[in-house]
């Protein structure tokens, strides 16, 4: 037993829902999103939005494709009225997009909620009253009789004011606030009695939201309570269900999507779920979620890190680096076995015809949302070597060759060793730059002159070796094997030629060849690398590169190779 007080607390009671289909159900479309940042969103900033941040905000719903916007509290909040007014004075609300006002159960409220809505073309007016027993008994002291009147008689007054406004097609949401912490048969009975009053019909319906003002219970739970009140309904087909989801136990998003399993057809939410506490349902991971199994979201988040951008200005709300979809680093792999399946997935879908998306490690093709994956690899301390040479195709153009991964992962891995930080990809390179392009001792590459006739090539190099000038020729049967004879010759080093690879460069490096070359000297094995325009160049030049390498990993100067005691040391290592 911890010293937690956990004796305060009781477990949510079960619901007897014995006939429960939602388990069986997938998700097949997407629901009628409502966007409440405006609102919800709004109120919970420590400073909330200014007329002009809301008109930014408005602009992005719309850009997204909400068609329904909770524009917040008019009768409330002055700036609120103001913002709706614009709006409507400004013909800034598109003719397929509802706005969606919120009133408490209030004679001066609802009236004042319908003089910021004169003119609208569409709206939904949303009515909401807390039913809640701790509400019901802590905070209003009434009866549950008194808290079915109170919703009962503002439906009837915003009816007859809604009557009176032809002009504005108004659909009637009602809201028993609190939901989650309300007995069951008591929110029926009250959307009963307000729906009695507003008389929705199969061809105009309203809505009712069932709100998890706080979570209380887990997912199935929630989800139990939908599909119960969905059964229960009387007129179930003149209603829309519509739940609104808090995330107070960090299930907001799963709760929502069982409880559209469970017969819900309409979502209220944030973008990236911004609200009191811990926030309202977060809709674009929702979207985002049906989209990846390939359900239409309704939403286009094709330019996710605008969104963001815009989010962030207009809210002053960071974004979490590992929030779903749009975090910073939600399509980064720092681990190397990561790195690698994804380096090969990734190769995989971009080769294949079928275009079913199947990478590990990433959900979704990050493309979608206007995202790249050349930042999806990044190399700490835990990456493999995979994920260098990734870096070194994708941002470098450099096809390093298989066998070479650990050397080059290892100059890199000693590097993020020596820091502890993530490297990025210019790091990289300059350590590839250092340790392959710009070695130049003991050898110094000069010149070179290379003659085929037939099958022999001859070769003449000139070289500095120790700072000193030197001319060295040779003939073999290419310009590697001319070149290796000719040191050989000279007893300025011996070798083992054990692989070979080239490939041409993109234009965005100085030359338009690369060549990897590995040798083995005394035990030793080691790679080098040359670049040039002209192929035979480059592969001396990686020769040259791979011999100053190999002398750095000797304990004695590679130059001295007819040094008798050294050769005494035994050698297989000779061309
Ligand atoms: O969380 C909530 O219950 C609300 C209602 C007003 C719907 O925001
Ligand atoms: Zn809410």
């Amino acid at each position: 037993m911890t010293s937690m007080p956990v004796h305060k607390y009781q477990p949510f009671p079960k619901i007897n829902n014995p006939h429960r289909r939602w388990p069986d159900r997938r998700i097949t479309r997407s629901p009628t999103w409502c966007s409440v940042d405006l609102r919800d969103g709004n109120q919970a900033l420590r400073v909330p939005m200014n007329l002009d941040e809301k008109l930014a905000f408005f602009s992005l719903l719309l850009e997204l494709g909400f068609k329904e916007i909770e524009i917040g509290f008019p009768a409330a909040a002055a700036v609120e009225f103001a913002f709706l007014r614009k709006l409507i004075d400004d013909a800034l609300i598109p003719e397929a997009v509802s706005v969606q006002v919120l009133t408490q159960a209030k004679s001066d409220q609802i009236q004042k909620t319908f003089d910021a809505l004169k003119g609208a073309k569409k709206a939904i007016y949303h009515l909401y009253n807390s039913t809640s027993t701790v509400q019901r008994d802590v905070v209003f002291n009434m009866s549950r009789s008194e808290i079915i009147q109170l919703a009962v008689n503002a439906t009837k007054e915003i009816k007859v004011t809604a009557d009176s406004l032809p002009a504005t097609e108004i659909v009637f949401e009602y809201s028993p606030e609190s939901f989650t912490g309300t007995e069951l048969d008591f929110a029926l009975e009250i959307c009963e009695a307000v729906m009695d009053v507003w008389q929705p019909t199969p061809d105009k319906k309203a809505i009712i939201n069932l709100p998890a003002t706080v979570e209380m219970s887990t997912p199935n739970i929630f989800a139990d309570m939908i599909e119960w009140f969905s059964g229960h309904f009387s007129r179930r087909d003149s209603i829309i269900l519509s739940v609104h989801t808090h995330n107070d136990r960090g299930t907001g998003v799963a709760a929502t999507e069982l409880a559209l399993l469970a017969g819900a057809e309409r979502v209220e939410g944030t973008i990236f779920g911004n609200g009191e506490r811990t926030g309202n349902v977060d809709i674009v991971t929702l979207a985002l979620n049906m989209f990846s199994q390939g359900v239409d979201p309704q939403l286009v988040f094709q330019d996710i890190n605008r969104v963001a951008e815009v989010y962030q200005e207009c809210t002053s709300m960071p974004i979490h680096p590992r929030h779903p979809y749009v975090g910073e680093l939600v399509y980064t792999a720092f681990s190397g076995s990561h790195q690698d399946a994804i380096k090969k997935g990734i190769s995989a879908y971009d080769d294949t015809e079928a275009r079913l998306w199947n990478v590990p490690y990433l959900p979704i093709d990050p493309r979608d949302l206007g995202r790249t994956y050349e930042k999806i690899i990044q190399i700490n301390s835990q990456s493999g070597k995979g994920g260098v040479a990734y870096i070194m195709e994708s941002h470098f153009g450099y096809k390093i060759p298989k066998n070479m991964y650990p050397e080059l992962g290892e100059i890199v891995q000693r590097e993020v060793d020596r820091t502890g930080e993530e490297i990025q990809p210019h790091e990289i390179h300059a350590l590839f730059k250092k340790a392959y392009l710009e070695v130049n001792t003991p050898f110094r590459f000069i010149d070179c002159e290379i003659r085929t006739r037939g099958k022999e090539t001859t070769l003449r190099a000139q070289l500095e070796i120790e700072n000193e000038p030197v001319t060295i020729s040779g003939w073999g049967n290419g310009p590697l094997d001319a070149l290796g004879s000719a040191l050989n010759k000279g007893n300025h080093a011996h070798f083992k030629l054990i692989s070979y690879s080239e490939h041409a460069l993109n234009e965005t490096i100085s030359a338009s060849a690369a060549a990897y070359i590995e040798i083995e000297c005394w035990g030793k094995k080691t790679f080098g690398v040359g670049i040039d325009d002209n192929i035979a160049i480059a592969s001396i030049k990686a020769l040259i590169s791979a011999l100053n390498r190999v002398e750095t990993a000797l304990p004695f100067p590679l130059g001295l190779v007819s040094d008798h005691q050294r050769l005494e040391q035994k050698s297989d290592c000779s061309l």
